[in-house]
């Protein structure tokens, strides 16, 4: 049985491919990065396949990767191939609009929101959502691209200039702001069971954070700076090492949460994922912002978690596709 273990980032993966492979024999290293795919289903080669991409685009990868890869993901399904988080569970997870409409299908609490393609149409969409209000790409990633405008002169300012990031589909959504409790709350599950989740505090005005690695890229005390993460393909890896940094925390959700976050990986096709969400000072309920169809692994998880990630993520692929050691 071959099985292709679909990945982008240069050294995201490492640890969990070396346990991979050390348990599981057939698997096969597939970086989307560098893919161009024979068209022919008959030649597809694999009968699982375990999609751990992260949509994000970066500075030193094309944003066609993005599209590249959720045709590739479609034709893998086309080919007959065993998904482990198909197209559909990728597909809404690069979408803030339709990682909404999870959330309203399931009745939970979310930052309300108008998708919108043309930089105009922020301004009466914000009008409609009211001030704060946020404009975020679709397809983003750590935060990136997500601005927040405090009234209409503001928003109407940024138009004019066409100073809306939309991201590399350009297409988004106008968000309403949440008052949170001062934490970004990120719960990853596996199938039903939780995996594990954290917390880490926010700094007001502040969007451009990795709410599974502890930082966020827009700190100037951070030593590390964004680019040099970028180019020697270490991103935000650093952070959990140093809690300093982003003051990353393991933390206990409540059993309703942890059920729903069950609901949206199921509602969005995935086999596995990980929800991020606000307690909204407003309601003080959890307010549901971010489904991200790809676990991630904090450094040094073992450390900090108290078990290998990499190792129950390697029991639970061997559960589903009833395989493996
Ligand atoms: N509606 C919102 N109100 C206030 N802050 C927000 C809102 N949405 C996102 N943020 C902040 O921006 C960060 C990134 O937003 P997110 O939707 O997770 O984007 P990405 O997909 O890039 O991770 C969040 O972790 C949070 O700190
Ligand atoms: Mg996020």
């Amino acid at each position: 049985m071959r099985i292709a273990f679909l990945y982008e980032h240069p050294t995201w993966s490492d640890q969990l491919l070396t346990v991979l492979q050390r348990r599981i024999p057939g698997i096969v290293p597939v970086n989307v990065a560098e893919l161009r795919f024979d068209t022919d289903t008959s030649n597809c080669g694999f009968s699982a396949a375990i999609n751990r991409i992260n949509i994000m685009p970066s500075a030193d990868r094309l944003p066609q990767v993005v599209f590249q890869t959720q045709h590739y993901l479609s034709w893998l399904e086309q080919s007959g191939v065993r998904m482990i988080n198909g197209a559909r569970a990728h597909a809404i997870g690069s979408s803030k609009a339709m990682q909404n409409g999870v959330f309203s299908s399931l009745n939970l609490a979310y930052p309300n929101g108008i998708a919108i393609y043309r930089q105009e149409d922020a301004i009466n969409a914000a009008e409609q959502i009211g001030y704060p209000a946020i404009v975020k790409p679709n397809i983003g990633g750590s935060g990136s691209g997500i601005s927040l405008y405090q009234n209409r002169a503001e928003l109407e300012q940024a138009v004019q200039i066409k100073a809306l990031d939309l991201g590399v589909d350009r297409t988004g959504i106008v968000q309403q702001y949440i008052r949170s409790d001062g934490f970004v709350y990120r719960v990853e599950v596996l199938g039903d069971a939780l995996f594990y989740s954290i917390k880490q505090p926010v700094v007001t005005g502040e969007f451009n954070y990795c709410a599974a690695e502890g930082c966020s890229t827009d700190d100037p005390e951070q030593t590390v700076s964004t680019e040099q993460r970028a180019t020697e393909g270490e991103d935000f890896d650093f952070c959990v090492l140093n809690n300093d940094a982003g003051g990353i925390q393991t933390h206990n959700p409540a059993p309703t949460v942890v059920d729903n976050v069950v609901r949206i990986i199921k509602a969005s096709g995935a086999d596995f994922g990980g929800v991020e969400y606000f307690i909204d000072t407003g309601t003080g309920q959890p307010c549901y912002y971010d489904f991200n169809p790809y676990s991630n692994f904090v450094s040094d998880g073992e450390n900090l978690l108290g078990f290998s990630p990499e190792e129950r993520f390697t029991d639970f692929v061997c559960h589903i596709l009833n395989i493996g050691r």
